[in-house]
């Protein structure tokens, strides 16, 4: 097994993380406010998948510790969300391989490329040599929200990305998760001056716009935070949402809006609105 692992890395130039596929996020309801995952209807209620074939619930686990939450929907081959609990930020970028989930693998089957339930390093480097500046693995729990070295490495998972538009990775989207990360920085404090604050990162799919003629790459892109500032004692949230699509030589800010305002936006993907937070009010910007 070792031997196996050892050289397919050495190969292919990935990894695999030990993670967790679960039957219930009830396993890691930790980085989900009040333990409660959000509903999002058809794909998640109370805690279990809808659709246990197509969506999958993973807790992410790292060098022996729950590090975040993924749902992700193994036919389009990217999250649904990421959910983690943002706690102050690590400052670099790790240098580790990318990892695959092999329990989203029946047996055998991760050790062979391509990976059938999810996306692997080799969709990334199929693409044509002019689009291949493009695309990139958009992280859903970014690596400028994790709190130490090991965390962000844990989120150097392929299950925890999708293909985002080079240029809006760098672009306003990173411009995003630093905004954001400021504001969880200054409101998000609670009585013993920690920060806390609950964060899901999630995308809508496109209708049929595939990398390597598998991945989706998603039309959007979303992310929304809700956390408790017990120096005004009120719940505060925020939420942004933005198109996955190139945008060179265009200096974009994507603005905040609010958590209900993200669940009707995401309502025309899903028919109904997800709700994203439960127990608490979350609508106050
Ligand atoms: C890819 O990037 C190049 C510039 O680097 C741009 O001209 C081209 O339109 C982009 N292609 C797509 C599909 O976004
Ligand atoms: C995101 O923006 C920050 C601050 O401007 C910068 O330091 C960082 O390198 C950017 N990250 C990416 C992936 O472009
Ligand atoms: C504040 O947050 C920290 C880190 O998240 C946590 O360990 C601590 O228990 C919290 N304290 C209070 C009073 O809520
Ligand atoms: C809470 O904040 C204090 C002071 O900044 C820090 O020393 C401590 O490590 C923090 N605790 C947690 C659990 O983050
Ligand atoms: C974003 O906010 C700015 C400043 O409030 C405003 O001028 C702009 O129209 C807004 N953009 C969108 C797309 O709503």
């Amino acid at each position: 097994m070792r031997f196996l692992v050892v050289s397919t890395l050495l190969v292919f130039g990935f990894s695999f993380i030990k993670t967790e596929v679960v039957n219930s996020f009830s396993t890691c309801s930790d980085f989900f406010l009040n333990g409660q995952p959000p509903v999002i209807p058809g794909i998640l209620k109370n805690s279990v998948s809808q659709d246990n074939n197509r969506y999958k619930l993973i807790c992410q686990k790292y060098q022996n510790a729950y590090k975040f939450a993924t749902l992700y929907d193994t036919q389009k081959k990217i999250p649904v969300f990421s959910a983690y609990r943002y706690t102050g930020s690590y400052k670099g970028r790790p240098h580790i391989p990318w990892m695959i989930e092999p329990q989203l693998e029946t047996y055998g089957d991760a050790m062979r490329e391509p990976c059938v339930n999810q996306a692997f390093p080799g969709d990334y480097w199929a693409q044509k040599s002019t689009l291949r500046r493009n695309l990139t693995r958009g992280h859903f729990f970014p690596n400028c929200h994790a709190a130490d070295r090991i965390t962000a490495e844990s989120t150097f998972t392929l299950t925890n990305t999708a293909p985002q538009y080079d240029s809006f990775n760098k672009g306003s989207w990173n411009k995003t998760e630093i905004t954001v990360r400021t504001t969880m920085n200054s409101h998000c404090r609670n009585k013993s001056d920690n920060i806390s604050a609950y964060v899901l990162t999630g995308a809508v799919p496109s209708k049929a716009n595939l990398l390597n003629k598998r991945v989706n790459i998603p039309s959007s892109m979303w992310t929304v935070f809700c956390c408790y500032n017990s120096k005004t004692s009120t719940w505060e949230s925020q939420a942004h949402w933005a198109d996955n699509k190139d945008e060179q030589n265009e200096e974009k800010t994507i603005n905040a809006t609010s958590v209900t305002e993200l669940q009707m936006f995401m309502k025309k993907t899903y028919g109904s609105a997800p709700t994203l937070f439960h127990g608490v009010d979350c609508t106050k910007i």
